[in-house]
């Protein structure tokens, strides 16, 4: 297949790009390198031993994603591209819409206009806001505490409502839980500009020495030490899911929505423990006051990935925490 990754030059979108290449399909990348480097194009080179097709420019150029559809013959759109930060979404909420959802409607008109009607779309586990169970399944109830989480919520549903109104479209929401890790290669990688706001990418910047001290937030959660847990999956598990996500796509119409997780939630202290196995480096951390909006545990049900993708998480925490040295 012809597969259209926007934002397929980012973290997911290029580990992504990388296990649809090796699987035979043909992979053109959209993206505007707002969150992401051109760097990444020559290491994805490097892994795959061929260039990808690269365009560099924005999901709101309508006639531009148009154009690509066209050209490319594309089959399938996987849709990465958007911004993440949830800190950075209550400061600029107007962007966070222009861009996440704004950009999704963008895309959408190309897709109707050029009969290109299948789509995966990158939701997150943030559109579960307070877990009221767990562990999480699709049934849910959804809720947003934040400009980000209420993107990917006014996204989803309208995804839904395209789905009604047109039986040719075939869209699923894969709602990731906590992503980490990198490719084998250590040539792609999550690579946050300036102070990461998320565990493992502030972990990865203490042990190479760039930050000097973890602050590990709260240590009176009711978990198994105290300290947050979430669901980290490693970012090659999630890139195969996409590919099990487009195989599903194949011969189902309609509007779906699927967890994307390991099912087991790790807390702050072990993914220290675990980051200073993989390293063989010792992580200076200190406790700090509970980070304003967080939950104390969060980890999917991931029975319907399972059954619905025959697909599953099979990397190990040790895997996801392994160092790779950034090569110059
Ligand atoms: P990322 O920032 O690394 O990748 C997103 C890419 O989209 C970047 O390369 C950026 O340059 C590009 N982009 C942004 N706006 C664009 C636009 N208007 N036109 C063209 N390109 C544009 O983020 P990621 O971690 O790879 O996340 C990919 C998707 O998955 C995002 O939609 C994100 O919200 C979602 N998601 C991520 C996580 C996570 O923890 N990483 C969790 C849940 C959901
Ligand atoms: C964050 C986002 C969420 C997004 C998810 C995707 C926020 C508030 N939420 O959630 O919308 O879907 O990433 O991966 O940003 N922690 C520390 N010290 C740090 C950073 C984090 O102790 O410097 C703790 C947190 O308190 C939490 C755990 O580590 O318990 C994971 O945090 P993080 O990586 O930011 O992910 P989420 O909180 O799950």
């Amino acid at each position: 297949m012809n597969i259209l990754l926007t934002g397929g030059a980012g973290y997911i979108g290029s580990h992504t790009a990388v296990v649809l290449s090796e699987a035979g399909h043909e992979v053109v990348v959209l993206d505007n390198f707002c969150n992401s480097k051109k760097s990444v194009l020559t290491s994805l080179q490097q892994i795959l031993g061929k260039e990808l097709i690269c365009i560099d420019g924005d999901i709101r150029n309508t006639p531009l994603v148009i154009k690509i559809l066209k050209d490319h013959q594309i089959n399938a759109v996987i849709h990465f591209a958007g911004l993440k930060a949830v800190g950075e979404s209550v400061q600029m909420p107007i962007e966070y819409y222009a861009n996440n959802a704004q950009g999704t409607i963008s895309l959408l008109e190309a897709m109707k206009s050029t009969g290109v009607k299948a789509l995966v779309f990158s939701s997150s586990a943030t559109v579960y806001g307070d877990p009221q169970y767990l562990p999480i399944d699709e049934n849910h109830p959804t809720s947003a505490t934040n400009p980000y989480g209420r993107s990917k919520l006014h996204i989803e549903e309208m995804l839904k409502d395209v789905a009604i109104s047109d039986a040719e479209w075939k869209i699923i929401c894969l709602r990731y839980f906590n992503p980490v890790g990198a490719h084998d290669s250590g040539l792609i990688r999550e690579d946050p500009q300036g102070i990461p706001n998320n565990l493992m990418p502030f972990i990865l910047k203490v042990i190479a020495g760039d930050l000097p001290v973890l602050n590990v937030y709260g240590k009176d959660y009711p978990t198994i030490d105290g300290t947050g847990v979430r669901d980290y999956i490693h970012v090659m598990d999630l890139a195969e899911g996409h590919l099990a996500a487009l195989l599903f796509l194949s011969n189902r119409y309609g509007w779906h929505v699927i967890n994307l997780g390991t099912g087991v939630g790790h807390s702050v202290l072990e993914m220290i423990h675990a980051s200073e196995e993989g390293s063989g480096k010792k992580i200076n951390f200190q406790f700090a006051p509970r980070r304003p909006g967080d939950i104390a545990s969060c980890y999917a049900d991931v029975k319907k990935a399972n059954q619905d993708l025959a697909w599953v998480a099979t990397r190990t925490l040790q895997e996801m925490c392994l160092y790779r040295p950034v090569k110059k």
